[in-house]
């Protein structure tokens, strides 16, 4: 049974802290009292994050945050930052995402992504912490039989090394509370992150061109792109294009503060969803971010993109009941939020 504690007395592990999702986290986590240790070996992302968090929590809170950079995958590294420290739990977030290229690349994928975790957890036993919570994504369900999507509605074939990823770090993370039921685990199944701090310090900044619809769409609105390229305009859905369950990537972080405050004192594993439960289409969004930057972004219909399903979005009733938390933004300020960002940061983090 995982010890019940304060926020304050709490130290947090946040793989991953200085990326994306792991980012707006650390803020919450940080307003929320908690102490956090940030380990993030910077392979795709800024040490100028950390100073960000820093400006946006203020310095009385900032004081409770340690940065360390590292590999999860360096063993030697992992255990001195343990030994160093007591921490309470883990919340893992460092993985390669990029799932075209976990295609070219399978043998770094999952050495990396399931290798930090096998080292992870192997030093979090070795330490008695065993209280965790796992970064995973709406992928598991592959192309849904029915929507909305539960925890329950089945784990599918994923298109992509990526994905299986993900689906494999839940089964080890699910066999480890089989062998050993006082590990505590929370699978955290995301649809597609998006928006950014409300501030403009803190956003996503993908290297390269972007994979994803909406940093690509951003990039159109301050000019780095031409236009949008939409992939299929042939699906079945209202209008023919791909329809997901955004969620404001501030929502998400709320999501990890309410299973830490959840899973405080329990154990076994538990998984929820994290979306809005309200799909969007790929022409809302460009149609969406229009409205928030003030100008209509070109876009064109191009083929469909290998291995992407027709629709996704989530049931998050479990969520709701079991730790009281729901999402609270929509599209709407999702792109307002993004705007922000990408205007006030057009090259991201090195501008
Ligand atoms: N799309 C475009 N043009 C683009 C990029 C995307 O039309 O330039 C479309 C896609 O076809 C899809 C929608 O926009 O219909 C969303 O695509 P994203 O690439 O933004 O997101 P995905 O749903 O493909 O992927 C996301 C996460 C993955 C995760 C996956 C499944 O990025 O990490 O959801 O949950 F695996």
């Amino acid at each position: 049974m995982s010890e019940k504690k304060d926020p304050k007395d709490t130290t947090v592990l946040v793989t991953g802290g200085a990326g994306f999702i792991g980012s707006h986290t650390v803020v919450a986590l940080l307003e929320g009292g908690y102490q956090v240790i940030v380990v993030d070996d910077l392979s795709n992302a800024s040490e100028k994050v950390i100073d960000r968090i820093d400006q946006i929590v203020g310095d009385e809170a900032a004081r409770n945050l340690t940065f360390y950079k590292a590999d999860v995958n360096d063993r030697e590294a992992l255990e001195a930052i343990f030994d160093a420290n007591d921490i309470d739990r883990v919340i893992h977030f460092a993985g390669y995402k990029a799932v075209g290229e976990s295609v070219q690349k399978p043998i770094e994928y999952y050495s990396n992504n399931i290798g930090n975790t096998l080292t992870l957890v192997d030093v979090m036993r070795n330490h008695g912490c065993k209280s965790i919570i796992f970064s995973s994504s709406a992928t598991v369900y592959g192309d849904p039989d029915a929507l909305p999507l539960t925890e329950e509605s089945p784990k599918k074939f994923c298109t992509n090394p990526y994905g299986w990823t993900k689906w494999m770090i839940e089964q080890i993370l699910s066999d480890l509370v089989t062998a050993d039921p006082e590990w505590n685990v929370v699978l955290l199944r995301y649809f597609n992150p998006i928006g950014a701090h409300p501030s403009g310090l803190m956003g996503e900044d993908p290297k390269g061109i972007p994979n994803n619809l909406l940093p690509y769409v951003a990039q159109v609105a301050v000019g780095k792109r031409d236009c949008v390229h939409v992939f299929g305009d042939d699906y079945d859905t209202p209008d023919g294009t791909g329809v997901r369950d955004y969620i404001h990537v501030m929502d998400l972080a709320s999501g990890h503060a309410a299973a830490l405050a959840w899973m405080n004192g329990r154990e076994g594993v538990e998984i929820f969803n994290l979306g809005t439960g309200k799909g969007t289409s790929v022409l809302e969004i460009i149609k969406a971010f229009s409205a928030a930057c003030g100008r209509d972004l070109p876009y064109q219909i191009d083929p469909r993109r290998p291995g992407d399903v027709t629709a996704n979005y989530a049931d998050c009733s479990k969520a709701k009941n079991e730790m009281g938390w729901e999402a609270k933004f929509g599209i709407e300020e999702m792109c307002r939020d993004s705007w922000n960002w990408q205007s006030a940061n057009p090259n991201g983090y090195e501008g």
